[in-house]
């Protein structure tokens, strides 16, 4: 089957349950990694190319802004060559692709500093709740960069402040967004040393700031809620491999809990998993771990003990992880919570799980879950990315025939969807 790399089109999903998983499959590179990462190589006019780049919908929209900045973008298989184009670098970029996903707006610092303005669209992205962008700006503008939001574009200057050689910024939430627009930014403030605090501590932070030191910054901290950076007016081409995706990664080890069988999953760095295996353990869940591969085994859901379980950022349990678990804990004997303290209206999923037969009812920021023996097939919608797994993970647990509307969200971010679920012995029909 065709894997969808565009999301202009809104396709279902048909899928007859109860399926069991069974198989082996590879982890692919970190969404949330590449695209700040493919943002950050507006820094330099040199070569860079970038290894284990996942072909997905967002990826492709990150190397459509790029081309808009003049860029010229390759792909080789999972490898992408980034280049500088025959022009001086765009720095006023078309509506439609940056609006399209969240994780664009993150061009805006980069393309302000080099060229000294740039205008950019407001971002949009999953519809998950309210998505403001006031700690970019707020942080942009102690960095040097002042914005003004006209017709739905973010107008930025950049003025060189040539007596403040030291600028601390502290976050009001350790936004993940924030944290690597600011960095990404600050990389380039020749001279001076910025001081973020209370910044996001995610993988894919850590992975930003590898790859930037790779390019030849000066980043300390990167992995703890204070990060320094040390500007330069230059960075150099690179080449850098991006770690493996951990939602992705996590979604198929909640699938394999739910539907195995035995599903083993290469590619997978154990540290980024914690909060998900203590959870594991507490439910009963039996896994094993050896050398980057994970072994999930599915055990009769009666036998599992409920749980409560509370988002937050890294190392708690993530949000993007939120509605896949909703779905292993509606089939768990006894009472569950989750308590969503990351986007706290993130419960779009519920009414459609709800529909086939869960018993989730939410307060305030709290989803309280009594299991149910068995789930069954319903016509469900899709809202967004993490809730359209987390349904098509339902849909092959239940009883009978589920088609899921306006699936292609899903195609931002697993790549190979059918072809991995093929390999777990899992099928799905696609309709456009
Ligand atoms: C990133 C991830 C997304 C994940 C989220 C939280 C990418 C491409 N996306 O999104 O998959 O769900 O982290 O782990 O990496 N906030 C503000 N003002 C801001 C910025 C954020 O109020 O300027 C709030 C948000 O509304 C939200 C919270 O901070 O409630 C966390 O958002 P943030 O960490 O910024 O998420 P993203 O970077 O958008």
């Amino acid at each position: 089957m065709k894997h969808r790399l565009e999301i202009e089109t809104m396709g279902k999903m048909k899928v007859a349950g109860p399926q069991y998983a069974n198989g082996e499959i590879t982890i692919s590179g970190s969404k949330n990694s590449a695209l700040p990462i493919l943002a950050a190589t507006i820094l330099t006019d040199e070569k860079v190319i970038l290894h284990n780049i996942p072909n997905l919908a967002d990826v492709n929209t990150m190397i459509e802004i790029l081309e808009n900045t003049g860029k010229k973008v390759t792909w080789e298989n999972s490898t992408l060559v980034i280049e500088k184009g025959e022009e001086k670098i765009n720095s006023i970029l078309p509506y439609g692709p940056v609006r399209k996903m969240r994780a664009s707006f993150n061009v805006l610092g980069p393309l302000t500093i080099r060229n000294g303005y740039a205008k950019v669209a407001l971002p949009g992205g999953c519809s998950i709740g309210v998505r403001p962008v006031n700690f970019h700006l707020e942080g942009l503008k102690k960095l040097g960069i002042e914005s003004k939001i006209e017709h739905g574009y973010t107008n930025s200057k950049f003025t060189e402040n040539n007596h403040q050689k030291k600028i601390h910024i502290s976050l009001p939430f350790p936004s993940v967004g924030a944290t690597e627009h600011l960095i990404t930014t600050a990389v380039m403030l020749k001279d001076t040393e910025t001081i973020l605090t209370n910044c996001a501590q995610e993988p894919e932070i850590v992975d930003l700031c590898n790859f930037l030191i790779s390019m030849g910054a000066r980043i300390e901290g990167q992995g703890s809620s204070n990060i320094k950076i040390y500007g330069t007016d230059r960075l150099y081409g690179t080449e850098y491999t991006i770690i493996p995706d951990r939602i992705e990664a996590g979604t198929y080890a909640i699938l394999g809990a739910i539907l195995g069988g035995k599903v083993t999953l290469n590619n997978v760095i154990e540290d980024h998993l914690f909060s998900l295996l203590d959870i594991f353990e507490k439910l009963g869940i039996h896994y094993e771990f050896k050398n980057n591969t994970l072994i999930v085994s599915g055990i009769s859901k009666m036998e599992l003990t409920p749980v409560d379980v509370e988002t937050s950022t890294f190392p708690g349990f993530p949000t993007d992880l939120q509605p896949q678990l909703m779905v292993l804990l509606s089939l768990i004997p006894g009472r569950s919570s989750i308590t969503e303290n990351v986007f706290k209206t993130r419960f779009n999923h519920v009414d459609e799980l709800n529909r086939m037969g869960a018993k989730i009812f939410v307060e305030s920021n709290t989803a309280i879950i009594t299991g149910v023996t068995k789930l069954s097939g319903a016509p469900l919608e899709a809202t967004d990315l993490r809730a359209s797994a987390a349904l098509l993970i339902a849909a092959l647990a239940a009883e009978g025939e589920t088609v899921i509307n306006n699936v292609d969200h899903i195609f931002r971010g697993y790549e190979k969807l059918f072809d991995k679920l093929e390999k777990l012995n899992l099928s799905v029909e696609y309709f456009e």
